[in-house]
């Protein structure tokens, strides 16, 4: 097989790249190790940012977003000192964002690729690439029982943080940043009528957070540790747990039957560069945010976006510029967001290492965010998602 633009991953970052390519006359395969049943349920992120749905209205599929989606224009934080509520619009101004499920977004986003007469290949796994540093580089894939290949002029590396592209590129030129966190997020999506606003909580016993997928199905994390299994928290545990630490004093925390029970990881983790001769990382493949600052699909988003209009210059006319910019364009905006999403987790989080003196320091930051608006607004216009800088 041959294309101009090989992508390897049909998550967000792939799936956008792919409509963005069509939509500029580009030919591009996509492929994808998971069934589409598989990708379509996976269930992960929920906050998108008004640049992440521009996006999708720009390519044209954004009509069930428009219908099914919550518009949120409130983000609390809970702590023992009471909330700390900020109201979007007036802080950033103007600016809102959107809760709706990633599987939805893949889901249209997939179906957009599919009714356009675009190729995903489906259960298609990337086992190695090869000249990389070459103008035909190769992405050797197993589909259907069988060893396939494709030639590209370029390949986009978009398989996740388990995927196998960013192994292509040489250890010596690749520096790597990384941060585990003590701890871990369980996640729920339960049956139960959901917080009215999206509310963050740090509480003596770890970090909270309660969010939606609709008017419905509530999306409910609990602080625990890092290796933990979903089976040591039966549901009465994770009630209990929810109600102390979202501080509900009346009822505001509805229960219901709990249908997906998972534990996530917390860590960041960058890649640098993103860039190697014809292959290029976006989203997860380079960088992992942990989630406390909603980031990490928007992040996939940002740079899809920068490399798609890279692309369209070098298929256009010939010109390196701008793909040769493109890991530093997105670095930048990558360690923004590492710094916000650090600093929420350092801010909401119980860490067992913390000594009296550092408790002291996050209680007065919190107390400090309760009654200071320019502290409030840095934390509103990082979560409604930075302007996009000029590459
Ligand atoms: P992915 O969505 O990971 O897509 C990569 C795709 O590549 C996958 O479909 C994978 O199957 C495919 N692939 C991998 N290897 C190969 C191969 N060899 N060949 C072919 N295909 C391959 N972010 C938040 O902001 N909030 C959250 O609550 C949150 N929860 C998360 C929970 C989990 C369990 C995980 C893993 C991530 C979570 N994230 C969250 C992060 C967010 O979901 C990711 O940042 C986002 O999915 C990045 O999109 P992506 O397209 O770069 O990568
Ligand atoms: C959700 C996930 C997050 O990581 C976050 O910070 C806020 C909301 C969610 O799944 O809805």
């Amino acid at each position: 097989m041959r294309t101009q633009v090989g992508i390897v991953g049909a998550g967000p970052a792939g799936l956008l790249l792919a409509l963005m390519l069509q939509r500029d006359g580009i030919d591009c395969v996509v492929l994808e190790s998971r069934s589409r049943d598989y990708v379509e349920s996976r269930v992960r992120a929920g906050v998108l940012e008004q640049g992440t749905v521009d996006l999708m209205a720009e390519l044209g599929a954004v009509d069930r977003l428009r219908r099914e989606s919550m518009p949120d224009a409130r983000l609390d934080v809970r702590f023992s000192g009471g909330i700390i509520t900020m109201d979007l619009p007036a802080l950033t101004p103007g600016k809102i964002v959107t809760v709706y499920g990633q599987q939805e977004v893949v889901k249209d986003l997939i179906a957009t690729r599919l009714d356009r007469g675009g190729a995903i290949l489906f259960e298609a796994e990337a086992a190695r690439l090869s000249g990389v540093n070459y103008v035909r580089p190769v992405v050797h894939f197993r589909y259907k029982g069988r060893d396939e290949t494709l030639e590209c002029d370029i390949i986009a590396g978009c398989d996740g943080f388990h995927g196998i592209c960013r192994g292509a590129i040489p250890e010596q030129v690749l520096t790597v940043y990384d941060r585990i966190y003590p701890f871990g997020w369980l996640g729920i999506l339960s049956e139960s009528t959901p917080f009215a606003e999206m509310s963050y909580s740090n509480h003596e016993h770890g970090f909270a957070l309660a969010s939606r997928r609709s008017p419905r199905i509530s999306r409910l994390y609990v602080q625990c540790p890092a290796d933990d299994d979903p089976a040591q928290w039966p549901d009465n545990r994770i009630w209990e747990e929810l109600h102390l630490r979202l501080y509900d004093r009346g009822g505001e925390l509805d229960e219901g039957r709990i249908f997906q029970k998972d534990v996530i990881p917390v860590r960041a983790f960058v890649a640098a560069p993103m860039h190697h001769g014809r292959l290029f990382l976006a989203g997860d493949a380079a960088h992992i945010v942990p989630p406390t600052g909603a980031k990490g699909l928007n992040l996939a988003a940002a740079d899809v976006r920068v490399l798609a209009r890279a692309l369209a210059e070098f298929f256009r006319t010939g010109s390196v510029a701008r793909l040769e910019r493109y890991s530093d364009t997105c670095l930048k905006r990558v360690w923004k967001v590492v710094r916000y999403s650090n600093y929420m987790t350092s801010l909401l989080h119980r860490f067992e290492t913390h000594s009296p003196f550092e408790r002291r320091v996050q209680q007065a930051e919190l107390e400090y965010l309760l009654n200071s608006m320019p502290a409030r607004t840095t934390i509103a216009e990082n979560y409604v998602g930075l302007p996009f800088e000029e590459d």
